[in-house]
């Protein structure tokens, strides 16, 4: 999946600007807070329907404006798509092809990405949201069913837990198993989908982090919890699991199991990493998996999408750097730093300086 070209109006910091992109290495530079990751944001939020780092939709429309608009338009193995993103305080409208769509299921899989940036360190060192939050992004780019799946299930979720803390147990005994038999079924996909997902991802993250650290260490990623069987058993399996903590659940007065809970683990040399892990280790971790990624996407949309890496080559000591670009040949990326000399080792590649939030040509 290649993006031509990008147009962004009243996007952040930009009034308004068109960025031309190679099937290449794209690198945004300039100094700090000119608008490098505001660029590569938008490019994320075409692929995703989400910020990386905004909670609000406000965030993203130009101070003092009323709208914002990103375009983009890519190329892939099936021909190419224009989507167009309308953004206002309080709502949006995407387009595909000029379509408007109904919901942001519709637009996963148009144009896939994988973003990483230093803060995706969380991935590793932070709690088990931020692993659950890694899966259900990617995995919802590459599984439409899980996307919808996980938007139903904390839908249930949220009025299960809102039944548990009702006053009248008998009522909420009585109710429950309605809600579960639900819950259990999209509990099931979600489930699954990530079993296959890790299962895929993880020998390829072992394999790139022996590649990044020359062997001298090695990663396992691990799902914290497994369910054999197909996907009645699992569904079975997770049925019984919400019946078992019925007594729990109404005591706490919210959902104590199933997969908003799930974690995975992340080991280095044996150890786990968010724990005995240095700054370092974690750093080569999230970036050996946001590879391994790369490939599980190239391995079932047929091609490599879009990465997006903002600000890590500065994180990155020098060989890791030409490692880095050593993995990501096929791959279209939009990589923001400061210095773009100091990350490209005389590598032919579109520059784009930014400054004040326009191309300085
Ligand atoms: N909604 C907005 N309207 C106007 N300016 C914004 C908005 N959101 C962020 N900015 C500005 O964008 C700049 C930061 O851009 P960013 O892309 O993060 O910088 P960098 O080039 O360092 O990656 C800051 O100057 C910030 O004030
Ligand atoms: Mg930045």
């Amino acid at each position: 999946m290649n993006i031509k070209n990008l147009y962004l109006k009243n996007f952040r910091n930009y009034a308004e600007e068109t960025f031309s992109f190679d099937g290449g290495l794209n690198v945004l530079y300039g100094k700090n807070a000119q608008g490098k990751t505001n660029c590569a944001e938008a490019v994320f939020y075409l692929c995703t329907g989400t910020s990386p780092r905004a909670k609000k939709e406000k965030q993203l429309i130009r101070t003092g404006e009323d709208a914002a608009l990103i375009r983009a338009e890519a190329e892939g193995r099936f021909g190419s798509v224009r989507i167009e993103a309308d953004i206002y305080e309080n709502r949006r409208e995407i387009r595909v092809n000029g379509m408007k769509i109904g919901k942001n299921a519709d637009l996963l899989g148009n144009i896939d990405g994988v973003f990483f940036s230093p803060s995706e360190l969380r991935l590793v060192q932070d709690g088990p949201d931020e692993r659950r939050r890694f899966m259900n992004v990617s995995v919802s780019q590459m599984s439409k069913s899980y996307y919808t799946a996980l938007v139903r299930y904390n839908k249930i979720l949220e009025q299960r837990n809102a039944l548990l803390k009702n006053r009248d147990a008998e009522l909420v005994l009585e109710t429950l198993p309605v809600w579960d038999a639900q819950l259990s079924r999209y509990a099931a996909e979600i489930v699954l989908k990530r079993q296959e997902f890790i299962a895929d991802l993880a020998p390829i993250a072992a394999e790139r982090h022996a590649f990044l650290t020359d062997g001298a260490e090695t990663l396992e990623v691990i799902a914290e919890k497994k369910y054999a069987g197909g996907r009645e058993e699992i569904e079975r399996k997770l049925a019984e699991e919400f019946a078992a903590g019925y007594e729990r659940d109404l005591r706490l007065g919210f959902t104590a199991c199933g997969p908003h809970r799930d974690d995975l683990k992340i080991l280095i040399g044996g150890e786990e990493a968010r724990v005995y892990g240095s700054q370092g280790q974690a750093r080569t971790a999230a970036l050996a998996l946001k590879l391994a990624e790369l490939e599980i996407f190239k391995a079932r949309a047929g091609e490599y999408p879009v990465l997006i890496l903002d600000d890590v080559m500065s994180e990155l000591d020098l060989p890791r750097r030409r490692k880095l670009l050593a993995c990501i040949g096929g791959v279209q990326t939009i990589l923001t730093c400061t210095h773009a000399e100091k990350v490209l080792f005389g590598k032919t590649v579109n520059k784009i300086r930014i400054s004040g939030g326009a191309i300085r040509r």
